[in-house]
């Protein structure tokens, strides 16, 4: 795979400036799966296939950072054949074997609240997180039953709880599930929507966005380089102007 050409484009991506850390709103499944009439599930299917495509391509691009948005608190709101369906994938994908025929070790973080799920998907999380948490070739952060707000105040709780009485920025990050971890320098929400529906929302305070109009399930490697390319080209300037 040539990570770096860019058949769309024809700019090089420029492999000294990507983003430490990507978040990804993986959106559109359902309406893929209308477009071809298959049922949502299956455009569940093929949009948790792509999340391994991207995330090889990721980790080749020597991306330290991944995170996926899988499961939000509202989700829960879906008919239940489709949540169960869902589930059924997270057991796939938190299952042993998931990984293994990765040629590189990541380290899974699960974010989110564990205890709305079954037991059997407590147990797969508590599993992978402790067995891979010495890997360090990629951090790979699943959002499951995950909110920004209910993450904050998770932080927040948990920090009373330490005993905290003042609170600071650094305080509250790292209470988040993704202590430790530099804020998402990119986020990606395929499927044209224009929001965040809740995600990462105290690590986006000076996040860029993208919002390409591809379906998760067709959004492919080159779609990825095209995104980076499009974050190249950027002009951070995180409040400050430029010397000239
Ligand atoms: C996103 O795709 C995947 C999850 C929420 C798990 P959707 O299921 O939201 O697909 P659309 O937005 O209905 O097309
Ligand atoms: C956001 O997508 C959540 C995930 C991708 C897991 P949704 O499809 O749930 O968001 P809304 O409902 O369009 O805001
Ligand atoms: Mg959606």
């Amino acid at each position: 795979m040539n990570l770096k050409k860019n058949k769309q484009t024809k700019q090089e991506l420029d492999l000294t400036r990507l983003p430490k850390h990507i978040g990804i709103i993986i959106d559109g499944n359902g309406r893929w799966a209308k477009q071809r009439g298959l049922t949502r599930s299956m455009g569940h299917k093929a949009g948790f296939e792509n999340v391994k495509t991207i995330f090889k391509a990721v980790y080749e691009l020597g991306i330290k950072h991944l995170t996926i948005y899988c499961f939000s608190t509202e989700n829960w709101n879906r008919p239940k054949e489709e949540v169960d369906y869902l589930m059924d994938t997270f057991r796939k994908m938190l299952s042993s074997n998931y990984f293994q025929d990765l040629n590189f070790k990541p380290k899974l973080n699960i974010c989110g609240d564990p205890k709305r799920f079954d037991k059997d998907i407590q147990e797969l999380i508590k599993l992978r997180m402790e067995e891979t948490k010495d890997n360090n070739d990629i951090v790979l952060n699943l959002c499951m039953n995950y909110g920004g707000r209910s993450e904050i105040v998770n932080a927040v709780n948990n920090a009373i709880k330490d005993g905290i009485k003042e609170f600071s920025i650094e305080t509250i990050s790292n209470y988040l599930y993704t202590k430790g971890q530099p804020d998402p320098d990119f986020i990606i929400r395929t499927s044209g929507e224009l929001r965040l529906s809740n995600f990462l929302l105290w690590q986006c305070a000076y996040a860029e966005f993208i919002f390409p109009k591809i379906y998760w399930p067709a959004f492919t490697v080159e779609d990825l380089k095209d995104c980076l390319i499009s974050y190249q080209n950027r002009d951070r300037r995180f409040g400050a102007i430029k010397n000239s």
